[in-house]
């Protein structure tokens, strides 16, 4: 097969196989199942369809071994693969390339990459919530204060607190799952945009492939990578969660918190101050949530406005898409292990959490218990928290006196309940913990949903 472009220029802008090689097993995947079909459906015999099959797997194999050469001058992965086949098996190889463009061979490709790594990605998500899960059941009774406007609000369970996070990753996996099973449709047999006049069988393909069904329009078939931008959509809601997950360990680990130590292997030294342990792999989890947002936005922009149907403007789909994935793999791959091995102070958080400030809306609470009205109650305890202030004095050092000349219904017996340990227990957070535990473990026996079946 004799390469087409002949201007170097153009040859430059126009090549892709340097990036899309990436999807050289999808796309082997893809042109086996389509020359089983050219076959089974007579447009080939039976003898080429097999000579073609056994040839594409030895390419497969010296693909994954490192012996196959690419050529730039053959554009992509697909006109590098079938160059390659046409080189080996002459005008038998010449035929796998019926009744298909590379319009929906490319279409197919993203969809099986996209599947495989949303799978991928939803298994990496559950050893994340694995690790926050071990964690919250090995330090369930650590109280430390909870925040709002990172202010101290109210005395809350550590526990409680890592596993929003279990919840957040939960619902990332159903982000992953929709984003999979909507490129659960298989374009083969779209052909360029309006099929093929042979007998094609685009159902046979798609069966095969493990797809759910074939397409019904052929035009969106090649033309929709709305799949992507979903799975870009659900890559970029999971590095805000795991951004925001990094930021608080790098705040706990602080000596101004000193809540958690980051353990050393996930630590660096710094090249001029000896005494330092920077949390830089938490710092990277924080920054790489940006490239992951700019491939979104990268891929909405290339997208807004593009006529039907396929446009080479579809080309750029791509490596924001690969960059994504090993990114949030790479996120992910490395918090599991780093919280595993984060160090919990829990006297550090204890001792904060004993910031009696945090037990106003308690008192609040406990004088509408009495009768008094929500807002009444509210500005009583402003009122004493704004005393408290004035005299550079804590909620529990106040004498019985002092607090009773603000309301008459708090009594001694009271003032002695008002610790952190009973006001959680009164907001009833270590049940709530048990049931989301209970919850939590019960989903992670249920493995992450896979879309068709694995090749
Ligand atoms: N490399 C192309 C892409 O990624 C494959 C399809 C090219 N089709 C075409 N008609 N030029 O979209």
């Amino acid at each position: 097969m004799k390469p087409w472009i002949e201007s170097e220029m153009v040859r430059k802008i126009t090549a892709s196989v340097h990036f899309d090689r990436e999807l050289y097993r999808q796309d082997i995947q893809g042109s086996i199942a389509h020359v089983r079909m050219l076959g089974k459906q007579g447009l080939i015999s039976p003898e080429e369809s097999e000579a073609i099959v056994r040839e594409l797997q030895e390419i497969l194999r010296e693909i994954e071994e490192g012996r196959f050469k690419w050529k730039e001058e053959y554009e992509d992965v697909h006109l590098n693969v079938e160059a390659a086949l046409i080189e080996r098996l002459g005008e038998t190889g010449a035929k796998l390339h019926t009744g298909r463009s590379r319009n929906d061979q490319i279409a197919l490709d993203m969809r099986l990459y996209v599947r495989e790594a949303s799978d991928r990605v939803c298994k990496a998500i559950e050893e994340v919530q694995r690790a926050i899960l071990d964690l919250a059941e090995a330090h369930a009774d650590v109280i430390m204060p909870g925040y709002t406007h990172l202010q101290r609000a109210q005395p809350i369970l550590f526990s409680h607190h890592v596993m929003a996070y279990f919840w957040m990753l939960e619902r990332d996996k159903g982000r992953f799952s929709d984003a999979a099973r909507r490129a659960d449709e298989c374009p083969l047999g779209a052909g360029a945009l309006a099929g093929s006049t042979l007998p094609l069988s685009p159902e046979h393909v798609a069966q095969e492939l493990g797809f759910s069904r074939s397409f019904r329009n052929s035009i969106d078939a090649v033309s929709d990578r709305d799949f992507v931008l979903e799975f870009l959509a659900a890559c970029s809601i999971l590095m805000v969660h795991l951004s925001r997950l990094a930021e608080e360990l790098i705040l706990w680990s602080t000596q101004e918190f000193s809540f958690i130590e980051i353990a050393d292997p996930f630590t660096t030294g710094s090249s001029m101050m000896p005494q330092k342990r920077n949390p830089d792999v938490a710092e990277l989890i924080r920054a790489k949530s940006g490239r992951v947002f700019g491939h979104l936005l990268s891929l909405l922009t290339v997208l807004k406005a593009l006529p039907l149907s396929y446009n080479r403007d579809l080309q750029e789909d791509k490596e924001g898409l690969f960059d994504s994935v090993r990114t949030v793999l790479a996120c992910l791959e490395i918090l599991a292990p780093m919280l595993r091995a984060i160090e919990v102070n829990g006297e550090k958080m204890r001792s904060a959490a004993e910031d009696s400030s945090m037990l106003a809306t308690d008192i609040a609470e406990y004088l509408v218990a009495k009768g008094i009205p929500f807002r009444k109650a509210h500005a009583v305890v402003r009122e004493i928290a704004s005393y408290c202030r004035e005299k550079g004095k804590g909620l529990k050092e106040l004498s019985l006196e002092e607090l009773r000349a603000f309301c008459e219904l708090l009594d001694g017996a009271f003032l002695e309940s008002l610790t952190a340990e009973n006001s959680v227990k009164a907001r009833r957070l270590p049940e709530q913990l048990k049931g989301q535990i209970a919850e939590a473990k019960k989903l992670l026996e249920v493995k992450a949903p896979t879309v068709g079946k694995s090749w």
